[in-house]
């Protein structure tokens, strides 16, 4: 393509764009309802929603609110949630048996939303850091986070996942050999429908923070976790993780955080051309809504605006806790 092959005045660019019509007729990318995954935080008890001060306007909620609000998500146009666990302290522990519980938080919230709400679509984390006494993705012994024990423990959890109805398992935990596990697990069991959203390029990021308070793991968090998520740094192995999940059974990869990852965004789709998403993520959502709440930013301008830059970075779709909102805004 050849940019500078007309001068002025023969191009004027302001001709498409000089009435709404017109602009809405060239415009390149489009953004609805559709393209969204809310994730929500779950809580125990019944009736109870609890505010995260971190995140202001996110809340935890026991499975029955969650199931209307999922239900209000779903006539609002989203396809999708992401399921979060909030983890009592006590159900915290060093094997991290609570992950592969039937009963636990996520595997109840998913049967009551799937029977409420059927037809849309339940996501899901697998990681080890909700249940973790050491607050880390992965088992931890002698100071170290142990890959391949971690990886067996991540199996159960799936599958434990996959009985209870979910639709799409998103491993979170970035450890080496995962994806190849999950879904040999989920065909020997007999859950070949389930499909697998590797977070792909997740990176060691600060922007997590709110999220960790969300759930209850920033207590527990000694250390960080650069020994398994990537280094901010890096690009290239972006391209390389996803080549490497895809390779073992991911249907969908993410990159995560995502505004200041669209650089990512835009390789990984250009180069594969799979389903791609991104996190729009707690610590996201929080610097927006501290500019919000000064009058500093235009709530719903710069909301749509920031989900458009996902779209126009290559992303098929979002996960973002603006999802609700957004989609009142775009209908
Ligand atoms: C857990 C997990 C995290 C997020 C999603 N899954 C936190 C982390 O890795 O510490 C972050 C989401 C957000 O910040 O909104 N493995």
């Amino acid at each position: 393509m050849n940019y500078i092959d007309q001068k002025f005045p023969s191009s004027r660019f302001r001709r498409t764009r000089k009435n709404e019509k017109i602009r809405n007729l060239v415009s390149e990318t489009s953004i609805s309802a559709s393209d969204f995954i809310w994730p929500v935080f779950i809580c125990d008890g019944d009736n109870v929603e609890q505010n995260v001060p971190s995140m202001p306007g996110v809340k935890r909620r026991s499975v029955d609110r969650l199931v209307q609000a999922a239900s209000e998500a779903f006539d609002l146009g989203i396809p999708a949630i992401c399921l979060f666990p909030y983890t009592d302290h006590s159900l915290k522990t060093k094997d991290c048996a609570e992950a592969w519980n039937p009963d636990n938080l996520s595997n109840k919230a998913t049967r009551a939303i799937k029977k409420a709400v059927p037809e849309l679509i339940v996501m899901s984390d697998v990681a080890l850091d909700p249940y973790n006494i050491d607050g880390h993705d992965g088992f931890v012994e002698n100071g170290k986070i142990v890959n391949d024990k971690t990886v067996e423990a991540l199996v159960k959890q799936a599958l434990s996942q996959a009985v209870s109805g979910i639709d799409v398992i998103g491993p979170s935990d970035m450890m080496d050999g995962r994806i190849g596990a999950i879904r040999s697990a989920l065909e020997k069991n007999g859950h070949n429908e389930v499909g697998i959203m590797s977070y792909s390029a997740k990176y060691s990021s600060s922007f997590y923070g709110p999220f960790r308070d969300a759930v209850g793991a920033s207590g527990a968090l000694t250390g960080d976790k650069k020994t398994y998520q990537m280094d901010i740094a890096n690009s290239n192995e972006a391209l390389r993780l996803v080549a490497r999940d895809l390779k073992e059974g991911a249907d969908m990869v993410m990159i995560k955080p995502g505004m200041p990852y669209l650089d990512i965004c835009r390789r990984v789709k250009d180069e594969f051309g799979v389903p791609t998403f991104a996190y729009q993520v707690s610590g996201e959502y929080a610097m927006l809504s501290a500019a919000f709440e000064n009058d500093w930013l235009d709530r719903n301008k710069i909301i749509i605006e920031t989900l458009m830059a996902f779209k126009r970075s290559g992303c098929d779709g979002i996960l973002t806790y603006f999802a609700p909102e957004a989609a009142k805004l775009l209908k």
